[in-house]
């Protein structure tokens, strides 16, 4: 059974994962996680030679794997190399698949560990909150540009353009279907898509930040 990997709350860049080598180590962090009243979950540890992420956005497709430099079992800890690699089909059906499982995701990530053993092993899933990482950031956020605008058309295009006045406190919108998105905030003349999109690229910039890697 051991080692294991516990993962303690939504943290994430590394933070709160330990790797447990016996029982008493383990009695010892369930006894940390007691105190923090959040969530926490145990997974085998995998003996592994490099991580791999597959990432989808829209129909682009990129797979990268990371190795350690500095020992660290966790390859997003201390120095890594990150390197860009082949998508293959069978890398191609794993995010696929992933983002049907969650009803279509057009945004998402899927991450893996190559043991030892020759074998890969997928432990996590992420959607559009992913970080970008590796040297494509700019085409990434591009293409996630690209998405997100063609996807506010499509959306826009359904609903009837709202009259130039705004609506009163009387004439809230009733929550529900998806032909009305939020009418109130949608002005009379389509706006750039700044704010959605912004909060998007916002929130990978602030994720992106402290994943960087070191590249040879
Ligand atoms: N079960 C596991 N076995 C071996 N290595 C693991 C395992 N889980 C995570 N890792 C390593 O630790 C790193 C961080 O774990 P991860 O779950 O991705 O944390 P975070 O989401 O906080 O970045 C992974 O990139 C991987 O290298
Ligand atoms: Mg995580």
């Amino acid at each position: 059974m051991f080692p294991v990997v516990v993962k303690i709350g939504h943290a994430h860049s590394g933070m709160g994962k330990v790797k447990v080598d016996n029982h008493y180590d383990f009695q010892d962090i369930a006894s940390v996680v007691a105190l923090t009243q959040t969530y926490a979950t145990t997974e085998p540890f995998i003996d592994s030679k490099y991580d791999i992420r597959i990432q989808k956005i829209g129909t682009n497709y990129k797979a990268y794997m990371r190795t350690s430099i500095s020992g660290n079992w966790k390859t997003n800890t201390g120095s890594a190399m990150l390197e860009q690699i082949a998508m293959s089909d069978r890398y191609k059906l794993w995010v696929d698949t992933c983002s049907e499982m969650f009803g279509g995701l057009d945004i998402c990530a899927v991450k893996a560990v190559h043991g030892k053993d020759g074998k890969d092993y997928i432990f996590e899933v992420m959607d559009c909150a992913m970080p970008l990482i590796g040297e494509h950031q700019v085409e990434d956020r591009q293409f996630i540009t690209d998405l997100v605008v063609s996807k506010m058309n499509q959306m826009l295009s359904k609903t009837p353009i709202p009259s130039p006045q705004r609506p009163t406190a009387t004439q809230q919108p009733q929550s529900g279907s998806l032909k009305e998105p939020e009418p109130n905030k949608i002005p009379p003349q389509r706006p750039p898509p700044q704010g959605c999109l912004q909060y998007i690229l916002d929130c990978n910039g602030v994720a992106v930040g402290p994943k960087q890697v070191q590249a040879t």
